[in-house]
């Protein structure tokens, strides 16, 4: 069988690679995919092929002329733009949700509503259209929050605010100055909560829900909470897409995997089904989270895999991926056994770090980030680990550069999560990005508490 991949980053490349192992496929189209590819296993061996095709149609003339099987669309931007919708109409086998259901994504203001009404927590929220409303209703609120872009903004749309003043900022930031574009024309404020945060994804067929019983956790903060130099050069501790992952979460446990389908899952797969009448077929990511009072709060629901989480617990899931994809189309997901492997996996990603600008300097990722560095120390990296690349771009005379803030991800296996976090860790100081500009310098930074308990986690069992 033949099956595509439509993305281009980390998760998407994870996709690829796993439905490469699947003993259905022989051939995964990876579009419009990166270059990194080439430089992987299955790349070289043409398992994995990259096809730079990015338009819908031409995609869509691709699958029927080469007999593509099953088509996963990775992230929530071509889902958004109707890829899903035009693939069907020509009959292509796919997964993920059309346009029409993306909205439990692209609008907060809609899924808040939503679980609100359905009784399923979530922390205390209103919505805004008008920045000086917000700042009147932050001044008068004695807790603090969360002020969240109402539209997708890859990942990156929430600001932790720790004061007043912060959220503030955050509103002028997200609402005047349009730093999420028009993904801020509206905005939910959130309470903001404290406890342990853990991402549980959900695969639908429009009739079945399969529970993944298994969840991992993203590390979403730029720097280490004591890296006190990087916060103070670049100006605070912002969220980004994810800079690492780990699985099994430390609290992955039937009780509480039992609560999450009961209390969270459940109720919002049947509004889903019944209420509002969608035949939803894809994943569904439910950004959870545990406070110390053992409250299980909703703070965001995606349509799409976490990245990096995804990379983690795709390392883990034993299950063959073509199956649980096919068992999506055809409504069979009651049939699907899962298994999981024995291993612990860690997931650090290399970043574009402080970097040499034409004027001045770039701050790095997820501020502004140089472009172009070569990457190097792919060759030494230990056999068994696996890396999986985002922001790459192929340079005639470089080979392969950096191109995205984050660049590539390193994800480790071990029996124990010891074990994993020191290969992962052991693995990536083998990456070096080199900055041209500033003496052939090494600018790639990544995280080094990944996998760690950190003093955010006030969670214990
Ligand atoms: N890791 C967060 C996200 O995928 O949105």
């Amino acid at each position: 069988m033949k099956v595509l991949v439509y993305g281009s980053g980390g998760r998407d490349h994870c996709l690829a690679d796993k439905y490469g192992d699947s003993q259905h496929v022989d051939k995964v189209y990876f579009a419009p995919g990166n270059p990194g590819v080439f430089y992987t296993p299955k790349g070289k061996r043409g398992l994995i092929e990259r096809i730079p095709i990015k338009d819908f149609r031409e995609i869509s003339d691709f699958c029927i002329e080469n007999k593509v099987e099953l088509v996963d669309v990775g992230s929530e931007n071509p889902l958004e733009e109707g890829l899903i919708d035009i693939l069907n109409e020509k009959g292509i086998k796919t997964i993920g949700p059309k346009k029409e259901y993306v909205r439990i994504e692209s609008d907060r203001a809609f899924t808040d509503s939503l679980l609100e009404e359905i009784g399923v927590s979530k922390p205390e929220f209103r919505v805004f259209d008008n920045p000086e409303d917000a700042k009147r209703y932050v001044r008068n609120i004695g807790y603090q929050v969360v002020v969240k872009a109402n539209g997708l903004a890859a990942g990156k749309g929430c600001i932790v605010c720790d004061d007043v003043e912060d959220a503030e900022k955050a509103i002028e930031d997200i609402m005047v100055k349009k730093i999420f574009g028009d993904s801020g024309n509206k905005i939910v404020i959130e309470e903001r909560k404290y406890g342990t945060e853990l991402s549980f994804f959900v695969y639908l067929d429009g009739e079945h829900i399969l529970p993944l019983k298994m969840f991992a956790q993203d590390y979403k903060r730029a720097f280490d909470p004591d890296d006190k130099e990087s916060i103070e050069k670049f100006g605070g501790n912002p969220n980004t897409g994810g800079t690492g992952a780990y699985c099994p979460h430390r609290l992955v446990k039937p009780w509480l995997i039992n609560r999450i389908i009961k209390e969270i899952v459940n109720p919002t797969v049947d509004a889903i089904y019944n209420k509002l009448g969608w035949k939803y077929k894809g994943v569904l990511y439910f950004g959870l989270n545990l406070d110390p009072y053992n409250n299980l709060d909703v703070f965001e629901i995606n349509v799409r895999h976490g990245d990096p989480e995804w990379l983690v617990i795709a390392r883990k899931l034993s299950t063959d991926l073509f199956e649980i994809g096919m068992a999506v189309w055809e409504g069979k997901l009651d049939q699907i056994k899962q298994v999981w492997n024995n291993q612990y996996y860690v997931d650090v990603v290399a970043m574009e770090g402080r970097s040499k600008a034409a004027r001045g300097w770039n701050k790095g990722y997820p501020g502004r980030y140089g472009k172009g560095h070569k990457i190097v120390g792919l060759d030494e990296i230990e056999p068994g680990i696996a890396i999986y690349f985002a922001g790459v771009d192929e340079d005639p005379e470089k080979g392969l550069v950096t191109y995205g803030g984050r660049v590539l991800h390193i994800v480790a296996g071990d029996n124990t999560l010891e074990g994993a976090r020191d290969k992962a860790y052991r693995n990536i100081q083998k990456i070096r990005f080199i900055d041209h500009k500033n003496n052939d310098q090494n600018c790639m930074r990544y995280r080094k508490t990944i996998g760690y308990l950190l003093s955010d986690d006030l969670v214990e069992l």
